[in-house]
């Protein structure tokens, strides 16, 4: 049932797509001492020999060298991309090359060619899936259950997949293991908060060329992508308005100094919004009504359905790209409002497009990889459903990374570990 041919093979000059793209992976392998450590066990041992893996990610280095990582374990690959514009083609084509990896992931790919792609990557039997914001799991369930059988486990890298993996759970839909990798420590501590603060702000920065400092910016959502984005932008001094729905987080967000208000409101105050929610119709016509000219708009969320562009389009008079991943829609008073990337997340779909710095997706796909052996190794223990990543995986790339970084840290004393333990110790 392959229904997409894989990357190599639509691409002009495939060979220096790979040069391109193999430089990039090296670059990143490089700065990984997690995956670069796990690397090494695993092609010692060979704990996923046998197993097939399939993949929709956004396919970029980092995510390249989580793959390489688990075919030198001994894995068969097939990849995707999971986002239309976050593929980098030349590392596509890089991965493309090896023997036991097939990747069919090609930017721009959109619609049918988007879940042509992800059920080619189906058509691979895999044992493993590994997704990120639920794509593949969803169409393994809807359309190919005939594969649910020989799948021994899953992992969901985003907030977004975990929360449709668990809707899934809860009605009794989701019919294989799924380790939920975004809520584990190692991952949402670092990957959302500080790898969404660092790359969302920065991509924003280089495809404006606008400062932060003296901006009023709009932070829709104050969980812990939210978190990250309105502290980084207020360290480069930037005012920041918070908007919530959720009533302990709208106070966390005034106890740590920021302003919050309903968007109808910060709709009028904004010089830059940035969508962290995974909801969607966060900012909409009656929003957009209100916002100065100039302002621009921008989505970190997994899915582009938080800005609502069709509401925009239906405003707007004319529309053009005022530079490259920014979209200006002139309203009929003569405002302009920019949008980036095509409302997609902005850190990975903007022209530059990085993704979060190399050593936070270390953590998160070193959590990833230690998930798919524990599955291989243990299948027997997992019932269907979502889990969440044992504690002792956590740990085990919490020491890796302490001892790359060379850091040092105290240990339990016996007679601390017999208190902390005991309940008979009292006043
Ligand atoms: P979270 O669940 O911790 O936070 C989301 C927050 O948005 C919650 O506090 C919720 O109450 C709030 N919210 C929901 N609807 C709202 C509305 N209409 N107005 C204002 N606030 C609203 O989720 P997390 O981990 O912060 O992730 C958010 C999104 O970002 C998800 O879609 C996730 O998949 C995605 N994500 C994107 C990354 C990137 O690289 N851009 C990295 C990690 C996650």
């Amino acid at each position: 049932m392959t229904t997409a041919p894989a990357i190599s093979s639509r691409l002009d000059d495939p060979e220096s797509a790979r040069e391109t793209g193999r430089a990039k992976i090296d670059w990143a392998f490089e700065h990984m001492p997690i995956l670069s450590a796990l690397r090494e066990e695993f092609d010692a041992n060979q704990p996923l020999a046998g197993e097939t893996i399939g993949m929709a990610m956004h396919v970029e280095a980092k995510t390249a060298a989580l793959v390489e990582t688990m075919a030198d374990a001994g894995a068969e690959i097939a990849i995707t991309g999971c986002n239309p514009l976050s593929t980098h083609d030349g590392v596509s084509a890089a991965l493309d090359a090896h023997e036991s990896i097939t990747s069919y992931a090609e930017r721009g790919a959109e619609g049918e060619a988007y879940y042509d792609a992800i059920d080619a990557v189906l058509a691979h039997e895999p044992t493993v899936t590994v997704d990120d914001g639920g794509d593949l799991v969803f169409r393994v369930h809807e359309d190919h259950p005939e594969l649910i059988d020989t799948i021994i486990g899953g992992t969901e890298e985003t907030t977004t997949g975990v929360h449709r993996l668990r809707a899934m759970d809860d009605d009794d839909a989701l019919e294989y293991p799924v380790f939920a990798v975004n809520d584990t420590p190692m991952k949402r501590l670092f990957d959302n908060v500080h790898g969404t603060g660092e790359s969302a702000l920065a991509n924003i920065a280089m495809t404006t060329n606008l400062s932060w400092a003296g901006k009023d910016v709009v932070v829709a959502g104050y969980g812990d992508c939210g978190r990250g984005v309105a502290k980084k932008a207020a360290g480069q001094n930037a005012n920041v308005i918070v908007t919530e729905v959720e009533p302990r987080r709208a106070l966390e967000a005034h106890m740590e100094g920021y302003d919050v208000m309903p968007m109808a409101e910060a709709a009028e105050v904004g010089d830059v919004f940035l969508t962290t929610t995974g909801n969607k119709n966060v900012i909409t016509r009656a929003h957009f009504e209100r916002m100065d000219d100039g302002v621009v708009l921008a989505n970190a969320g997994h899915f582009d359905v938080e800005v609502n562009l069709d509401h925009l389009s239906e405003l707007a008079v004319s529309e053009r790209e005022a530079r490259e991943g920014v979209r200006e829609y002139e309203l009929a008073d003569g405002r302009r409002l920019n949008v980036l990337a095509e409302g997609r997340l902005v850190n990975l779909a903007s022209p530059i497009g990085l993704g979060h710095p190399v050593g936070v997706m270390d953590q998160s796909f070193g959590v990833q990889a230690v998930c798919v052996r524990e599955f291989v190794a243990n299948r027997e223990e997992y019932a269907a459903g979502v889990h969440n990543v044992p504690d002792e995986l956590d740990i085990e790339i919490a020491e890796i990374k302490l001892a790359a970084e060379g850091v040092e840290y105290d240990a339990l004393t016996d007679d601390q570990a017999e208190y902390m333990d005991s309940w008979q110790h009292g006043t």
